[in-house]
This record gives C-alpha cells, sequence and structure tokens, in this order.
C-alpha cells in the first residue's frame, strides 16, 4: 500500500497557476544558484497554458539566465505536421517558446526545446531517439503534469504499463473526445494516435508538479486519492510511487476528494 500524497488546495485556477509558476521560477533561479542548466518537463492543455503566461510574465520582470533553460515536451499527436496549428508544437511555440525567445534573444527554442516530431516516417524510431536525447540532456528537473478525465498522463492511457518508455500509443475515444475543444469541436479532426514518453520516462524526472483544475476532474481526482496501490487501469496512480511529487489541486477539482 503506498500512502496518499497531501494535496495543495487553491481557492480557484488563478491561484494555482500563479502558484506554478512561482514555483517553477523558483526551481529555475535555485538551478542557476548551482551553476547548472534547468531542464523543464512541460506538458501541454488548458491547466498548463495559464502556467506558462504567468512564469513569462515573471520572467519579463526579473529575467534569468535563458540560455540556461531546455524544456522537454511529454507528448505530440502522429501524425501531424508540426506547422498545423493544433499540434503540440505549434502550440507550444506560441504559449512558451517565443515569448521566452522575446524576454531572452538567447533563448534559442531550434537546440534548447523539443518534442517528439509528429511528422517522423518511423515513430518508433523517433520515440528511442527522443528517449536518447532527455538523457543526453541529463533528463528532466522538474516536469509538469496534467491529468486527463480517465486518469492518463501525457498520452499514457488506461492499461500503461509502469516500465513503459516513450512510444506510440493509440489514443482513446474518451480522450479524442475530451480534446476535440482544441480542434474547433471536431472530433474526427483528432488525430487517432500519439508519440508519448512512457510512465518510466516520466518517472525518472527529479521532481513533478502534478495541476487539476475543474470540477470536470473531481470524480478522477477522488479515484486517484482513493487508490490504495499504483495501477494501469488509472495511470495516474504511478505518480504515487515517485519520492518528489507535489499535488496543486483547485477548489472544484478537489471537491470529491476522500
Ligand atoms: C492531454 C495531454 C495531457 C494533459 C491532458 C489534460 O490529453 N496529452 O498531457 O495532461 O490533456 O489536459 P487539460 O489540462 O487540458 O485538462
Amino acid at each position: 500500500m503506498v500512502a496518499s500524497p497531501i494535496p495543495t488546495i487553491f481557492f480557484g485556477y488563478a491561484e494555482l497557476r500563479a502558484a506554478a509558476a512561482e514555483l517553477i521560477n523558483q526551481r529555475f533561479s535555485d538551478t542557476l544558484l548551482q551553476k547548472k542548466s534547468f531542464v523543464l518537463g512541460c506538458a501541454t492543455g488548458s491547466t498548463p497554458e495559464g502556467v506558462y503566461t504567468d512564469l513569462v510574465k515573471i520572467l519579463q520582470t526579473q529575467p534569468l539566465d535563458e540560455t540556461r533553460l531546455s524544456t522537454v515536451n511529454l507528448d505530440e499527436y502522429y501524425p501531424i505536421q508540426r506547422t498545423n496549428p493544433h499540434s503540440y508544437h505549434n502550440w507550444m511555440l506560441r504559449t512558451l517558446w517565443k515569448p521566452l525567445a522575446t524576454i531572452d534573444a538567447r533563448f534559442d527554442y531550434h537546440d534548447q526545446a523539443i518534442i517528439p516530431m509528429g511528422e517522423a516516417p518511423d515513430p518508433q524510431r523517433e520515440a528511442k531517439r527522443y528517449e536518447q536525447k532527455i538523457r543526453a540532456w541529463g533528463g528532466v528537473d522538474l516536469q509538469i503534469l496534467g491529468i486527463g478525465e480517465n486518469g492518463h498522463i501525457a498520452f499514457n492511457e488506461p492499461g500503461s504499463a509502469k516500465d513503459s518508455r516513450t512510444r506510440l500509443v493509440t489514443l482513446t475515444d474518451s480522450t479524442r473526445q475530451a480534446n476535440a475543444k482544441f480542434f474547433g469541436g471536431d472530433v474526427s479532426a483528432v488525430p487517432k494516435q500519439a508519440i508519448t514518453m512512457g510512465i518510466a520516462t516520466i518517472l525518472e524526472a527529479k521532481e513533478i508538479l502534478v495541476m487539476v483544475s475543474g470540477k470536470q476532474k473531481a470524480d478522477i481526482m477522488k479515484k486517484i486519492f482513493s487508490s490504495q496501490e499504483p495501477t494501469p487501469d488509472i495511470p495516474a496512480t504511478f505518480l504515487m510511487t515517485h519520492p518528489r511529487v507535489q499535488w496543486y489541486l483547485d477548489a472544484a477539482a478537489a471537491s470529491r476528494l476522500p
């Protein structure tokens, strides 16, 4: 049996996103003090969006050395062209990479930011290359995570194994439906597959920050926090085996916690 984590509960999303941005900034500054570089693991979706906006605001007023920042994304749809406005690549460009380059022109996202290539001709090979790249960068210092309504992390859908690595996966209908809002509400436009970091890859991050907002996540949060053991049925339960995870929830997401 694993001990249930103690979540930090915020009044609403505004407070949650501000605190998450502050934590990222803190970890980045601390790493710089140790004269090291910082690798931020990035998630996409509605929850991290405001966090990146708030982080950029903080860095605008107190710029750090952005040449020492790298970002590693969790996942990307497959197949998808990076120039497609719905690709996670494009979303990252708009939401974080370009704003960071505006703050510090030395931040070169061509070299300092990676995301699986949704247009790679051989997705298995791309998955292997991605794992190697993360390792070559010394691993992720702080991984930002959201939770899918079915308990997925990144695109590790229910049934994913604890030892899974970066790979090509098939998305569930419920995930494609939940993400249709990013494709103008058209579920048929959501790709059926994705390349995602595996559970084992995610658990190798030195620290993890899980952010969950909204009443649509209340049921899955109740299930996660009631689980006695990690189970592939709810991939997010594997996070309980990690020694350094923080859970940031807003009151709506926490409303059904046991
Ligand atoms: C997608 C992403 C996940 C993310 C999840 C929840 O499926 N692949 O990494 O955590 O959505 O996103 P949101 O924060 O929009 O609810």
